[in-house]
């Protein structure tokens, strides 16, 4: 992951500056970035390729899933404890939503917090984030909604809003950290933490390590949503970039390593065979898989630990009975 720390723009309100017009194109698949997976010993594609239109749509049916708990578990924690979240980030905050998806979260943390001032997501899958924003903003009048389409693993700007914040909160929900290695997972909570700068914080949904086989459930479903997910990653690969995958020359695959505490996913090669993408032949063994995605899992103190290394002081952690996942409030002091 670069160094974002020289190049990111700080969010910044002006009064009476006008807003530029929202981008609603998804960030495009970067050729030469998914090539250089591709060929590398371990073949991988970055999760954040996985969400087009039809990606986002495809993790939204995962959200409502039985085996998928750190959705519906997660909504309950901010249900629970909204109040005390509201009182503890104070009025008038500035929600900068990291990887924003759908706006349900959102909307339970703005009908909490006190006279929330403006709401800038930032996603990737740019048409989807429109409409996202677009029912939000008319559902939310009084909040000022700013969607930005950016990768935010690169430098992006945020946009100047008409209207002066008392603090910056920063939401990441949906374990999102966990799609990162431990070690990126520092960089982006020290970017964070810039973005919230002093007096401000961050709100993050982080699943925790528990039974394997509750873990694996989730990312192994019954319906096969996240299969489907999965290769869908594929079918954008040969829309966008020409690529020659057969998606049917492919399944899905989720292993739980416990050791490294991550779930795994792949896309498994089930014969031998050459695809070609962006005129470069790339070929697979049987049984050859490329690694989709890591979700890892934390302890509440080795998150906490990770926090404070990043610059945030722990203020408080929930978590649900079944203690499945945790949302963090961080203050950058
Ligand atoms: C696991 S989903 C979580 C969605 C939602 N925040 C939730 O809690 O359910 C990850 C979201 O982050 C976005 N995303 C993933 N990688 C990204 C990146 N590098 N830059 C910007 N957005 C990204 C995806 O488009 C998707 O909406």
């Amino acid at each position: 992951m670069p160094d974002h720390d020289s190049q990111l723009a700080s969010i910044g309100f002006v009064d009476g500056v006008p807003l530029p017009p929202p981008d609603s194109r998804d960030v495009a698949l970067d050729a030469s970035e998914v090539l250089a997976g591709l060929t590398a010993p371990q073949k991988r594609l970055s999760p954040k390729w996985f969400y087009d239109q039809r990606g986002s749509e495809l993790f939204d049916e995962i959200c409502k899933l039985a085996e998928y708990y750190p959705t519906r578990t997660e909504l309950a924690v901010m249900r629970k404890h909204g109040a005390e979240l509201a009182d503890l980030v104070g009025p008038r905050a500035a929600v900068i939503e990291f990887g924003a998806g759908s706006n349900t979260k959102v909307r339970l943390l703005l009908d909490h917090l006190i006279e929330p001032a403006a709401y800038v997501p930032v996603d990737v899958s740019g048409e989807y984030l429109a409409q996202q924003a677009e029912e939000l903003a008319s559902d939310y009048p009084g909040v000022h909604v700013q969607p930005v389409v950016a990768d935010f693993t690169q430098p992006f700007e945020l946009p100047e809003h008409p209207v002066t914040p008392e603090t910056n909160l920063v939401f990441f929900p949906g374990s999102t950290i966990g799609n990162f290695t431990r070690a990126q997972a520092l960089e982006l909570l020290e970017v964070m933490a810039a973005e919230a700068k002093p007096g401000g914080g961050l709100l993050i949904g982080v699943d925790l390590r528990k039974d394997p086989a509750v873990i694996s459930a989730a990312y192994n479903d019954s319906r096969g949503v996240t299969a489907e997910f999965n290769l869908n990653v594929l079918a954008r690969l040969n829309r966008e970039l020409g690529a020659t995958f057969d998606l049917e020359r492919f399944r899905h695959e989720a292993v739980y390593d416990e050791d490294q505490g991550r779930i795994e996913m792949r896309l498994v090669s089930t014969c031998a065979q050459t695809v070609t993408i962006a005129s470069v032949d790339v070929p697979l063994e049987q049984d050859e898989y490329i690694i989709t995605e890591y979700s890892h899992k934390y302890s509440i103190d080795e998150f906490r630990a990770l926090a404070r290394r990043a610059g945030f002081v722990p203020a408080r952690t929930w978590v649900d009975d079944d203690i499945l996942f945790s949302v963090h409030y961080l203050k950058v002091q």
